[in-house]
């Protein structure tokens, strides 16, 4: 049985300029830069796990399956989802890179400043 790493190297500090809410699909996490700092999100639905969406248009993040909304920074908006999004640990690596741990939550609003 193979169990991916729940480390992610999410690259270079500048491929997430300030005002940018990033969605890697394949690690499901939001990598987000705001003037306060860097954070990263799990991009899970907090309702039933259905993965979540960027609508930059809306600026928030949507739920496909039963219409939760959250803000940029996780909180609920509307819906059915009975959490926020979870904050997940976030750091620089020594080579520079935003690193993240799927497997560890902080509390929110505890930005990475650099
Ligand atoms: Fe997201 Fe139900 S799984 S609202």
């Amino acid at each position: 049985l193979f169990e991916p790493s729940p480390i992610v190297n999410a690259g270079a500090l500048d491929r997430y300029p300030p005002g940018s809410v990033t969605l890697d699909v394949n690690s499901a996490i939001y990598l987000v830069h705001i003037a306060e700092g860097y954070f990263s999100l799990s991009a899970i639905c907090t309702h039933l796990g259905c993965m979540t969406a960027w609508k930059p248009e809306l600026g928030m993040i949507a739920c496909p399956c039963h219409g939760s909304r959250f803000n940029q920074e996780g909180q609920k908006l509307a819906g059915p989802a009975p959490k926020p999004l979870p904050w997940l640990k976030t750091w620089v690596s020594d080579d520079g890179d935003l690193m993240v741990d799927r497997s560890v939550t902080v509390p929110q609003f505890q930005f990475l400043r650099v």
